[in-house]
């Protein structure tokens, strides 16, 4: 029998982020399906792509002991979405991203403004990061809704998988004691 292990990485009021694996295949393949989910990515992901990317936030963990995380409903164990801090060449600088994406069904609560949020503190406090970023397609409003209760500020505008992102980033000092759980 092959054992699968997850690791609860933090936990946040409503919130649980666990390391994600080959059984989230299903959960993760129907939101990269989703096309209002997906509007500002290049593309759906199908079930070959949904493996590879469990692949390699896996590969992440190992390497870094970062990736994105299965964000669960901390009573309920329902699975919510991802959220997680990922490595990402910005201008040939290596950065640290909080990524976040919800189940349709999960917007508007909150949720990934509190998950966004738990990923910050846990790149401050425990992976002791001094600065990270959040890479956004300007249209995404409630992206950067997220980003900017973060405590993040819009950086600079680059040219990212063939589209213009915004940078938002924050930095420890700034986010000293502006952080509301
Ligand atoms: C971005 C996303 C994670 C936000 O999830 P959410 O749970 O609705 O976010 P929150 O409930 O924490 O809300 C954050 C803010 O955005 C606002 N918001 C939510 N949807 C919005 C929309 N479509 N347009 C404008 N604002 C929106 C909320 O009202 C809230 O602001 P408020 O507190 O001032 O009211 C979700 O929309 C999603 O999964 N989108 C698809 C994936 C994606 O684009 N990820 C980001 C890639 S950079």
């Amino acid at each position: 029998m092959r054992i699968i292990q997850t690791k609860t990485v933090l936990e946040t009021r409503r919130l649980r982020l666990r390391t994600m694996n080959e059984l989230d295949a299903p959960f993760l393949h129907k939101i990269f399906q989703d096309q209002e989910v997906m509007k500002y990515y290049p593309s759906l992901k199908d079930e070959k792509q949904t493996i590879e990317w469990i692949a390699w936030n896996k590969k992440n963990e190992r390497m870094y002991h970062t990736s994105m995380w299965i964000i669960e409903n901390l009573e309920t164990k329902e699975p919510l979405g991802q959220s997680g801090i990922v490595l990402q060449n910005i201008e040939g600088q290596t950065e640290l991203e909080i990524g976040y994406m919800l189940k349709r069904a999960a917007w508007g609560h909150g949720y990934a403004t509190e998950a966004a949020k738990g990923c910050l503190t846990y790149g401050f406090d425990e992976m002791k990061v001094r600065r990270m970023v959040s890479l956004i397609r300007p249209e995404n409003e409630a992206s950067v809704k997220v980003a900017l209760k973060m405590g993040m500020k819009k950086e600079k505008t680059i040219s990212k998988w063939d589209q213009t992102i915004d940078v938002y980033s924050v930095t420890r000092e700034r986010e000293n004691g502006s952080l509301e759980h």
